[in-house]
């Protein structure tokens, strides 16, 4: 596997612990955690653990179902560091009530997405096969 896929399943581990704490946190007492605290836990859930993991296992597995090389590895490496760089920065833009840092990371998010989304339609493609 490689580093780069290796590096989507631990980051979500790690936004699995940390949304976890916060949600912790906020149930021992909501004034442990500032500003909105509930949507940091909730797409750090989400997004962190449940939508990296799906990064990076399909990733590694999406090609070898297909018997076709990843349509882009640039593509991928860059959307782990936009999707990281922009998870985070709406996690602190929520934190900090901030909306333009939320609107920030979340349209990096979004183009990390969209990489993804390009990168399994053209890894996944139906035409051009050999068999
Ligand atoms: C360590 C495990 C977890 C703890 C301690 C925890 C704790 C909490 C708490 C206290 C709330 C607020 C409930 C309320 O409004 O009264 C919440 C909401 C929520 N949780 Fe978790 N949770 C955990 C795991 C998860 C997981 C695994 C997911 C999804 C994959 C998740 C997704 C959400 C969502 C979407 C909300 C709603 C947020 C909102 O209303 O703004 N949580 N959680
Ligand atoms: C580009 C990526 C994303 C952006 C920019 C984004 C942005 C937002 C914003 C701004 C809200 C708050 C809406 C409000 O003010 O009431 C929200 C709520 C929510 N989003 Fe996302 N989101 C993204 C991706 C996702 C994904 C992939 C999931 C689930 C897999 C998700 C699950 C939720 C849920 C459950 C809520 C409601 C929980 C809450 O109120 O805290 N989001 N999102």
């Amino acid at each position: 596997m490689l580093a780069r896929n290796r590096w989507f399943i631990a980051a979500a581990l790690v936004y699995a612990l940390v949304g976890g704490l916060v949600g912790l946190a906020w149930l021992a007492d909501p004034s442990l955690v500032p500003g909105n605290a509930l949507r940091l836990h909730a797409h750090f859930m989400l997004v962190g653990f449940v939508g990296m993991m799906i990064f990076g296992v399909g990733l590694h597995m999406l090609p070898r179902f297909t018997g076709r090389s990843l349509y882009s590895e640039r593509a991928a490496d860059v959307q782990f560091v936009v999707t990281n760089v922009g998870l985070i920065a709406m996690g602190a833009g929520w934190l900090a009530t901030s909306t333009p840092v939320v609107v920030g990371g979340g349209a990096l998010l979004w183009t990390g997405f969209a990489l993804f989304a390009l990168n399994v339609v053209l890894t996944v493609r139906p035409w051009g096969r050999r068999g």
